[in-house]
């Protein structure tokens, strides 16, 4: 990151305050040397309260739509769209016609057209776009690329990931929440694993030409609901006391994930919290819901020079794993390794010189979250909005449309069970 005299402060401003957009601008706040935080949108005025509260900006604005924003004459350099899945077309659209240059949740729109129109924008006005592909920005990751780059493994030949979502995750956000029901957000390697997608492209530093994939939705349904069990938890469920998904948690130990929808949590009473999940989505019987999202799947990618890969995304597994093997050495390296050595990465060599074991200084608290790729993206926006070609951007749309591609032939293979060919990937 380098500021001088010469380059003051981006402001930036946000389209949506939800979790995502409120700590991109309060890691704005906390840089200002790099940021201004001077305005956002949102119709829910305590959410818009909150990121002025955070904002350290007097004259910070405050606007109850993204069309109430864009009315008005262009007064910010960046704008962060945080609105959901489905609005992100539209919204990036219209902040780039009103002059803004932007930092884009991902994904970048929920369907292919809708994400060339997204970028047929950016090019016809000449704006840049940062996708929020966090993990990019993440020192574990920065890591695996660095090693790969360096040589140390020789040709990369095979490369496995795996991305475990997590029981309680799955059900809050893919069973209960926002992105459950596939036809009114996007497909689940879109809306959570094009993180994944867009780092195993990254890694393999290539273009994908040809993948296959399997998935379903095979627990979070009806026909596994134990007997008896009501529509909503807390309407006499019969296993209430031993169920892991027992929306009664949100108010003990899952009070994390209650905090990204309940808004009132540092003030609300337990029984106000109940008394909510009594008609929130998050009420619900994890087996009695519209989710339409699978809760695992697979990808089998082959990339050019015949680099192969394979990614699994599962419901029953937590935090990400990625092995990579080379023609000089093997790396293995995420939770999985973290668990039994300690070590983030461990690089074997094969010609017999031993191994190496790499491990990431511990940050704790907000700044960390993402593995610190919320932080690192921040941190570099400054830098990369600064770039004359946008194409250098770590998290540029050209790179991260070439990983929503294979992520939408993903999607594509799973329903048609065909290989898609990924012609200009
Ligand atoms: N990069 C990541 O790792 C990551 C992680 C989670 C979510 N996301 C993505 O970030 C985005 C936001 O997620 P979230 O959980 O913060 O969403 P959210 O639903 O909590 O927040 C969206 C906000 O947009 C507001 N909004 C709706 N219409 C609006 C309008 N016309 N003008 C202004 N505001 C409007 C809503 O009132 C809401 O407060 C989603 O696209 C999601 O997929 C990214």
């Amino acid at each position: 990151m380098k500021t001088d005299t010469q380059r003051p402060p981006l402001r930036i401003a946000g389209i949506g305050c939800g979790p995502r957009t409120r700590i991109y601008l309060k890691l704005a706040a906390a840089l200002p040397e790099c940021y201004q935080v001077v305005a956002a949108a949102d119709p829910n005025a305590g959410r818009v309260e909150s990121v002025r509260a955070h904002s350290n900006n007097p004259e910070f604005r405050s606007f109850a739509s993204a069309a109430e924003m864009l009315a008005v004459p262009k007064f910010a350099d960046v704008m962060v769209i945080g609105t959901q899945d489905a609005l992100h077309k539209e919204h990036a659209i219209a902040a780039m016609e009103a002059g803004y240059d932007l930092l884009l949740e991902k994904p970048i729109a929920t369907t292919l057209e809708d994400c060339n129109a997204v970028e047929e924008t950016a090019s016809r006005l000449g704006r840049k776009v940062v996708v929020c592909h966090v993990l990019r920005y993440t020192p574990f990751y920065r890591e695996v690329k660095h090693i790969i780059d360096s040589g140390e493994l020789g040709e990369i030949i095979t490369l496995n990931a795996t991305e475990g979502v997590g029981a309680w995750h799955q059900a809050h956000s893919y069973v209960r929440g926002h992105w459950a029901n596939v036809e009114k957000a996007s497909p689940m390697i879109l809306s959570k694993s094009s993180h994944d997608m867009d780092i195993i492209r990254w890694l393999a530093g290539r273009p994908c030409e040809r993948l296959s994939s399997f998935g379903s939705l095979t627990y979070f349904r009806k026909e596994n609901a134990p007997l008896g069990a009501p529509l909503r938890c807390s309407d006499g469920c019969p296993v209430a006391d031993t169920c892991h998904y027992n929306s009664a948690h949100y108010v003990t130990t899952q009070r994390t994930w209650l905090s990204y929808v309940y808004d009132r949590i540092d003030t609300a009473t337990p029984e106000e919290i109940h008394e909510w999940l009594k008609t929130s989505p998050w009420g619900r019987c994890v087996y009695h819901c519209d989710n339409t999202a699978v809760d695992h799947q697979t990808v089998g990618m082959e990339f050019a020079g015949g680099l192969t890969a394979t990614f699994t995304m599962t419901a029953f597994a937590n935090h990400r794993h990625i092995e990579i093997y080379g023609t000089k050495g093997r790396l293995r390296g995420g939770d999985a390794v973290k668990e039994t050595t300690g070590a983030d990465i461990i690089v074997h060599k094969l010609d017999g010189t031993g191994e190496r074991r790499w491990t990431q200084e511990t940050i704790e608290g907000e700044l960390y979250a993402h593995g610190g790729g919320d932080f690192g993206l921040m941190r570099a926006l400054y830098d990369e909005i600064h770039l004359e070609d946008p194409r250098q951007m770590t998290s540029s749309l050209h790179v991260s449309l070439a990983s929503h591609r294979m992520a939408f032939a993903s999607e594509q293979s799973r329903l048609t069970r065909a290989v898609v060919e990924l012609a200009d990937a």
